[in-house]
């Protein structure tokens, strides 16, 4: 209940252009700068950086360039450009080759054919250098048409990229099935968006028991799945299943957000499970910073104590 009211609160705040506004002229400020925690910074060589540090840890990545809900298709073209660059920049650094990406980034809201033309563009360039590219998932509005531009990817032969689905909603049981017959990689996460009642659980309960209830269908029948949670029932329902089934931990991977858990993600791959960490990065990153606050109320304390201690 608390989490869905604040999940509300962010939501609404993240919206706000004044505040945004304000938090990109001070929020990313040197090291210490309270949005660091959670975001790597603003370039890509900051999120290069940042992922050499993860790989040398023995981790892996996957980079995403932020950005959601372009207003016109000049700035959909230029998030496309913006990312081609991205992938031109982590093939000469070296680093490990996997994006995360946004379709209302590559201009979904507001054309969908070009939408598929600019992903296109990327899964091309991308096929060409090795990569994986994962499409991430939005809020309830997108997530049919998110579903269907992955579907026309994946019959056009597409194969280097995967898609997101969310424990919050009901539908997701079935849409693991239809991915699981394709064959095609799923991430699961519990779903950081506030969405109505009616479309989505409201209760974490609900939400925690459909993760699970995912999480196994995936792992039985589905292709490389990743478990994507910071949430340590979830990882040791995740972990007995998988033993008890004899399914190796190289058929699957943990994944976590940047600077969240970190304890947790050493000690997985300590343990020889596949840890990959998701690394924003990029000049708009306030929405990405407000879901990751309504998740964890505690997480605003955090920032206020960065900010009081700068000077
Ligand atoms: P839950 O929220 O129950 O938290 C469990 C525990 O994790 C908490 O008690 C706390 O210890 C820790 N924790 C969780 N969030 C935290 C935070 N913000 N700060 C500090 N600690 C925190 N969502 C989506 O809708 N579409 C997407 O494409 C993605 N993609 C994605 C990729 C990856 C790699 C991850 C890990 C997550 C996503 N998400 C996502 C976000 C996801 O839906 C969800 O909002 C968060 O992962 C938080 O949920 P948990 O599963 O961690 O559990």
């Amino acid at each position: 209940m608390i989490q869905t009211a604040s999940k509300a609160l962010f939501s609404t705040i993240a919206g706000s252009s004044s505040l945004k506004t304000l938090a990109s002229r001070y929020g990313m400020r040197g090291p210490r700068s309270f949005a660091r925690r959670f975001i790597a910074g603003e370039t890509v060589d900051e999120a290069i950086a940042a992922a050499r540090i993860i790989e040398a840890s023995g981790l892996q990545q996957t980079l995403d360039l932020l950005g959601e809900s372009v207003a016109n298709m000049a700035e959909a073209d230029a998030a496309t450009r913006g990312y081609m660059q991205v992938l031109d920049k982590i093939v000469a650094s070296g680093v490990g080759r996997n994006i995360s990406l946004k379709l209302t980034q590559l201009g979904l809201s507001i054309d969908r054919a070009t939408c598929v033309d600019n992903l296109r563009r990327i899964l091309d360039l991308a096929q060409q250098h090795g990569f994986f590219v994962r499409i991430d998932m939005e809020n309830s509005p997108f997530t049919q048409v998110t579903l269907d531009v992955f579907e026309t990817m994946w019959q056009q032969g597409y194969r280097n990229v995967g898609v997101v689905l969310q424990s919050c909603l009901p539908r997701s049981v079935a849409d693991a099935q239809r991915m699981n017959d394709l064959g095609a990689r799923v991430r699961i996460v519990k779903g950081a968006y506030k969405e109505p009642r009616g479309v989505a659980h409201q209760d974490k309960a609900q939400v925690d028991a459909a993760f699970l209830e995912i999480m196994k269908l995936l792992l039985s029948g589905g292709t490389y799945p990743a478990i994507a949670t910071h949430d340590p029932t979830m990882i040791a329902a995740a972990r007995t299943y998988a033993r008890e089934r004899g399914i190796g931990p190289d058929r699957f991977e943990f994944q976590m957000l940047f600077g969240i858990r970190r304890d947790l993600q050493a000690a997985l791959s300590s343990e020889r499970y596949n840890v990959r960490v998701y690394v924003p990065f990029g000049r708009e990153w306030f929405p990405y910073f407000m879901r990751r606050l309504g998740e964890r109320p505690a997480n605003v304390g955090f920032v206020v104590r960065g900010i009081l201690s700068e000077r």
